[in-house]
């Protein structure tokens, strides 16, 4: 990685091919094909015979495209940088890449809802079994990994129940395994957390929360640090791979993602490149007010417990603080006395909006039970670890002082 500063190396970062008329900003190539001079060179481009590899469809790669993944490279340091459709497709995609039948995935049931379903339904149906472990528990994570073990994963920091694995404890035991750690890191960017130095071999982003922007795209990347030995997954020791990318990256763009076809659109790749130019920017001015949220919220009579990790509170305090780089993150929970206490608050709110997402410019309330796991059964949400007192707040650009007192006005009211 070059020695220049976060934002200096994305920002600075020039194209692979400079654009025809110099924009400075890569255009939006929305066409879906690209046109060659003579049956030759489309032959070498299809048969990756160039020196540069040239877009030949837009499915498969596109200039837009390719500058926002430039972009998560620097910023990241990672060998290779695939993005996709949506965080899910990030996910689905990676795992299509590495399970098979008898396979298994060992993580925590602490997870965003779609992730648990994903594993627990979607890849249940083709023979992966999922097994759940306590990440806090460094002996169940070895005691569930066998040789069909095709990756340990885990979020960080955990949605929503704020919980963080401790990633260079774990990839110690993962490494005398040859499993490979790949993290959900989707909660917390490159510029406040470095997942190859805590272990993570592949990294996961929902692109759509911090690097869109404000909200302005779905999106989802993959990065591979290149740090795995693939020939250890049964799937992955017959690929036959040619370059630089790993065996896995290899099987990820050349067919699983190809064939699933959840490509990443070319006008979200613009907006998300412009979102990545002003991440840092908006992260410390999020996580800032986060940090100084969860203090006010932790002193109000009617608030019972407050999850942010930098709180003394927090049992992940010490973890938190060694991983993280200043404030870990704009979501923070909170639990009022019931269900009912939760309605109340957030129907009175004002400047905070009642909605799902993550690091929008806007500040955003959601009650996780009843929505984002509202349509799991009772027995499952206990099994996730899912309060139907817990309110989860995105904190956004507003001015802090504005959101303390529209807390405070609809706890009173
Ligand atoms: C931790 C985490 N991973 C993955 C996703 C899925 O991302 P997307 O909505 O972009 O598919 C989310 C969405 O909220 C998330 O919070």
């Amino acid at each position: 990685m070059s020695q220049k500063k976060f934002s200096t190396r994305i920002i600075s970062e020039r194209f692979n091919k400079k654009d025809v008329h110099g924009a400075i900003a890569m255009p939006v190539y929305r066409n879906a094909a690209f046109e060659f001079p003579d049956s030759e060179s489309i032959a070498a481009a299809f048969q990756y015979k160039e020196e540069i590899a040239s877009h030949t469809y837009t499915r498969i790669t596109n200039p837009s495209v390719e500058n926002l993944e430039l972009k998560i490279k620097v910023a990241s340091g990672a060998d290779n940088v695939m993005t996709v459709a949506s965080g899910m497709a990030a996910i689905s995609n990676t795992f299509l890449s590495i399970a098979y039948a008898g396979s298994n995935i060992v993580t925590s049931p602490h997870l965003f809802g779609n992730t648990f379903s994903l594993f627990k339904f979607t890849l249940a149906a083709f023979g992966v079994e999922v097994r759940f472990v306590n990440t806090d528990n460094p002996e169940e994570i070895a005691s569930a990994i066998d040789g069909n073990t095709c990756a340990f994963f885990c979020e960080l920091i955990t949605n929503p129940h704020m919980e963080i694995a401790d990633l260079p404890e774990i990839s110690k035991i993962l490494k005398a395994r040859n499993v490979p750690m790949i993290v959900d890191t989707t909660i917390i960017p490159w510029c406040g957390f470095n997942a190859k130095k805590a272990g993570a071999d592949i990294e996961i982003v929902s692109t759509t929360k911090y690097i869109s922007g404000g909200a302005t795209s779905i999106g989802g990347a993959i990065l591979d640090y290149g740090t795995f030995d693939w020939s250890h997954n049964k799937r992955l020791q017959s690929v036959n791979k040619t370059g630089d990318l790993s065996r896995f990256s290899f099987k990820l763009k050349r067919e699983i993602a190809r064939n699933i076809g959840a490509a990443m659109d070319p006008d979200t790749a613009y907006m998300q490149a412009l979102g990545m130019e002003t991440l840092q920017l908006r992260f410390e001015r999020v996580s800032s007010s986060a940090f100084e949220l969860a203090q006010f919220l932790e002193g109000l009579e009617k608030v019972k417990k407050v999850g942010y990790t930098k709180l003394t509170s927090s049992p992940y305090k010490n973890i938190s603080d060694k991983l993280f780089i200043g404030n870990p993150g704009a979501m923070l929970t909170f639990s009022l006395n019931s269900k009912e206490d939760c309605y109340r608050f957030m129907d009175k709110l004002d400047v905070i909006r009642r909605a799902t997402n993550l690091f929008d410019n806007k500040t955003l309330i959601i009650h996780p039970e009843s929505t984002i796991y509202g349509t799991f059964t009772p027995e499952m949400k206990k099994v996730m670890g899912i309060e139907d007192n817990l309110l989860r707040l995105s904190v956004g650009l507003e001015d802090v002082e504005d959101l303390k007192q529209d807390i405070l006005q609809a706890l009173e009211k």
